[in-house]
């Protein structure tokens, strides 16, 4: 069978439990799997793009054929960059289908040899999307299921600097009690 290399292209702010599902599960079927940030200069994430790249980075260490990376401009023209055949989405529910065929069909037309691949995450993550997590999140509400146990300590270092300031404090309050 042809080795397929696939990009996984998205916005991860922040990348969820579904997210890191998914990659589980591109990974096992395809040779490569690249995550692809988009550089996206009208959204004012969360999380900047060197912030996003480096949980992602650390995520995901222990697979071999996943690489992070970002890009900007058409997704097409990156997966022709990278030489990928193949773009991986993820499908949680019915509602997420009209959006996504409307892009599988736009890249289709733009670049007819790109396949997309549609994979469910597992059920239990259906609902999560990283706009509710950031919602609840800045809300005071707990994302603990919903996020890898690093974004949750990035989300609330990010909506509460004064937990990064704690942190790099106390060994020194250890040593004074
Ligand atoms: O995680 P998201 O925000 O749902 O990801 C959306 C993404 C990045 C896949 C989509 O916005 C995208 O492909 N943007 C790049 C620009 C592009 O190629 N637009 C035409 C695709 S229809």
């Amino acid at each position: 069978m042809k080795k397929i290399t696939a990009i996984y292209p998205g916005s991860f702010d922040p990348p969820t439990k579904g997210h890191l599902d998914l990659i589980a599960r591109g990974s096992k079927i395809f040779a490569h799997l690249i995550v692809a940030i988009l550089r996206n200069p009208e959204k004012a994430p969360l999380f900047s793009l060197s912030e996003r790249r480096r949980m992602l980075e650390t995520l995901t260490e222990s697979f071999n054929n996943v690489r992070v990376d970002t890009f900007d401009g058409l997704t097409v023209q990156y997966a022709a960059d990278v030489k990928a055949n193949a773009v991986l989405r993820g499908i949680r529910a019915i509602s997420d289908y009209e959006y996504e065929l409307q892009m599988a069909l736009m890249n289709r037309k733009l670049q007819p040899d790109l396949e997309t691949v549609f994979m469910m995450p597992a059920e239990q993550f259906s609902y999560i999307s990283s706009k509710l997590v950031r919602e609840v999140a800045q809300l005071g509400g707990s994302v603990k299921d919903l996020v890898p146990e690093l974004v949750e300590q990035r989300l609330r270092e990010k909506l509460d600097p004064a937990i990064k300031l704690e942190d790099a404090r106390e060994p020194q309050s250890r040593r004074r009690g």
